[in-house]
């Protein structure tokens, strides 16, 4: 197949004078295109390098290719970004790998996404969202538990998530919201902040979804309130350790998978995704998020999860792609 690949390279992406310092977090390196071009052409592929933004927009319009590998996260500081690629993709009919423009654009709204996984059955921690300084100053703390973390509505890659976004009270809530606010432009969430063991986990194919593995992630310092946060994502072989297959109850095990194929179904994911779960001291695995776009690069948790299970590079990127040439073979209209 000829193969085009779409992508936004940290360098390719241009900042405003406030964006904030971890504005570039979500995009790729050459190196991870490099990694999945590899991967491509070693099962057979010729490849074609699209790029981003105007750049894949005047590619696409000139190359010829059978289907689009899709890792662009989009331009611009919109919860819709992840679907500009796809979407200009449907508009030519081509097809592409992964979810469609709905479903990225979704679940990059994590309270939009927690209320689809409540509505499946899928717990999620309580949570209540401030929009502006405005309804800041007039919000009842009542009823909201604490610590709660303080989180960004619609980012990913741990923008805006540090360790100090654990609060323990009112106080320091109304302090960390008013800084973030001001700083990403966006609705702030007050999350219940749940204790206990950080489990992300991978899917893939379709019809049916199958969970690909399980991974714990423990942090080297023993914390009260672990985060894998921004400045954790960063220095990761230093300060967390990855448990893959993660050793934890079969019964916990087993509620993790049930939970992580019920979102991904009722959320609209194809060919592949990766949720993140606390799970409570009881038990009880909490849906926090699902990224339908997880990263691909070798520091990338599906990665590292992957590989972990004894898959090699070049079979994540080559099931992810089967999974997307099958799903198109078989026609299937919607999602
Ligand atoms: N309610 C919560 N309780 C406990 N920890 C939480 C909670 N929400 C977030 N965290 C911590 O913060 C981390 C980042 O949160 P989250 O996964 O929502 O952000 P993200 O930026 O979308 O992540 P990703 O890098 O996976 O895209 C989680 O992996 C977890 O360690
Ligand atoms: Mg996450």
């Amino acid at each position: 197949m000829r193969v085009g690949l779409a992508y936004d390279l940290k360098e390719d992406v241009n900042l405003e004078i406030s964006s904030p310092q971890d504005a570039l977090e979500e995009y790729d390196s050459s190196e991870t295109v490099e990694l999945i071009e590899t991967a491509l052409k070693s099962a057979g592929h010729s490849v074609v390098r699209l790029g981003g933004g105007a750049e894949f927009l005047s590619n696409i319009l000139r190359e010829r290719v059978d289907l689009v590998f899709n890792i662009a996260e989009g331009r611009g500081n919109y919860v819709s970004r992840e679907a500009q690629v796809p979407s200009v993709l449907e508009m030519l009919d081509i097809p592409y790998s992964g979810s469609s423009p709905q479903c990225l654009a979704i679940c990059l709204d994590k309270p939009l996404s927690k209320k689809l996984a409540i509505a499946t059955g899928v717990p999620t921690p309580q949570w209540c969202l401030i929009d502006n300084l405005e309804q800041l100053s007039e919000v009842s703390w009542n009823g909201l538990a604490f610590p709660a973390i303080i989180k960004p509505a619609c980012e990913g890659s741990s923008k805006g998530i540090r360790v100090s976004s654990v609060v323990s009270g009112p106080a320091e809530a109304a302090e960390t919201i008013s800084q973030l606010l001001k700083c990403y432009r966006q609705p702030m969430m007050v999350e219940e902040f749940i204790p206990g063991d950080e489990v992300t986990v991978g899917i893939i194919g379709n019809a049916p979804p199958t969970v690909l593995g399980m991974m714990r992630i423990l942090p080297r310092n023993r914390a009260d309130c672990f985060v894998y946060s921004l400045e954790i994502k960063r220095d990761y072989l230093n300060l967390v350790s990855y448990e893959c297959p993660a050793r934890l109850e079969e019964e916990v095990l087993a509620r993790i998978a049930t939970a992580s194929l019920k979102a991904f179904t009722a959320l609209g994911c194809r060919d592949f995704a990766r949720l993140d779960f606390r799970v409570s001291p009881e038990g009880i695995p909490y849906f926090l998020e699902i990224n339908p776009l997880p990263g691909l690069g070798t520091h990338s948790d599906l990665v590292i999860m992957a590989l972990k299970l004894g898959w090699r590079y070049e079979e994540l990127i080559d099931a992810v792609l089967r999974a997307a040439v099958k799903r198109h073979a078989q026609h299937v209209p919607i999602r």
